[in-house]
């Protein structure tokens, strides 16, 4: 069983002030937690055992809000990062929790949207030949990882590129075989001071063992790492909720889709969360057909 990884540290320094007191993935998209959008899209690929990872300091907001994820259907372990030593250093302080299987890699600001996603997540899961990354299209490519492609193919990863060698940004989930672990223990510091994932992907990368799924343009990517970026995730998903009428990333709804919880633990869910939101999880259970 796959395990999953959802990385909730960093000090969020791009959106100071409103970070300086409030771990940024607390912060709201439009009507739920940030975080709530990456563990939603674990979910949906099936991914039921999650390790959350932050600062000795937000962990116990994490563990107030998220709990042992029972609630959902799913376990939910918490643990602490002492310090922000970067994305790879999730499976140091995660070992013990991955154990022998295969991980899965979320970061916490990380927002995708589309019908297809689960499934071509489910899908690299079973195919992963060692590491899987997805990528996206996107406009300002130096702003992430950016895949460089030589005769159509994987070539490299550049981190943050102030040339970028192509449009398509990778994303923040990663599927990792087990040996993941050992891989991130061997790590060194890049120049600025931290691990980078992106020196995960091209050792795989130079093993033959990346895998790069191209996420077509009917699947949205949204990042929150801006102000800007971070107002236009809460309109994003403010437009498409109030067109349908649907929740985007509600873990109560996913859970009861997925079989996880049945109508008496979403009734006492609605119940206890109350307000709109509250409102909608009732609201499931009268029309639960318009999935
Ligand atoms: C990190 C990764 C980058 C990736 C991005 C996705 O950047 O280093 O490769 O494209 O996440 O959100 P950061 O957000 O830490 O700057």
């Amino acid at each position: 069983m796959t395990k999953a990884i959802v990385l909730a540290g960093g000090r969020g320094t791009r959106l100071y002030p409103v970070t300086r007191t409030v771990s940024k993935q607390l912060l709201p998209v439009y009507d739920k937690p940030m975080i709530y959008y990456p563990l939603a899209t674990l979910m949906l690929a099936g991914l039921r055992e999650i390790l959350v990872i932050s600062t000795p300091s937000d962990l116990p907001r994490y563990r107030d809000l998220l709990g042992d994820g029972s609630q959902w259907g799913v376990h939910i372990e918490h643990l602490p990062q002492h310090e922000p030593r970067g994305l790879p250093d999730a499976f140091n302080v995660g070992k013990g929790f991955i154990g022998e299987q295969s991980v899965a890699l979320i970061l916490g600001d990380n927002i995708f949207f589309g019908a297809d996603f689960p499934r071509m997540v489910r899908n690299a899961i079973a195919q992963n030949p060692g590491a899987t990354v997805f990528t996206h299209q996107v406009r300002e490519a130096r702003r992430f990882g950016v895949m460089r492609y030589q005769d159509g193919k994987p070539a490299d990863i550049v981190e943050k590129p102030a040339v970028p060698p192509s449009s398509h940004a990778v994303t923040g989930l990663y599927v990792y075989e087990n040996d993941v672990v050992q891989i991130a223990a061997s790590l060194q510091p890049s120049p600025r001071g931290e691990l980078e994932i992106s020196d995960v992907n091209r050792r795989y990368l130079r093993e033959g063992r990346l895998a790069a799924r191209f996420m077509g343009r009917g699947i949205a990517w949204l990042d929150t790492g801006t102000h800007d970026s971070l107002l236009e995730a809460s309109q994003f998903v403010q437009t498409v909720e109030h067109r349908q009428g649907l929740k985007i990333a509600c873990p109560e709804e996913v859970a009861w889709r997925m079989g996880w919880i049945d109508d008496g633990r979403l009734a006492a869910l609605a119940h206890s969360i109350g307000g709109a939101y509250g409102e909608y999880l009732e609201e499931l259970l009268q029309a639960p057909g318009a999935a």
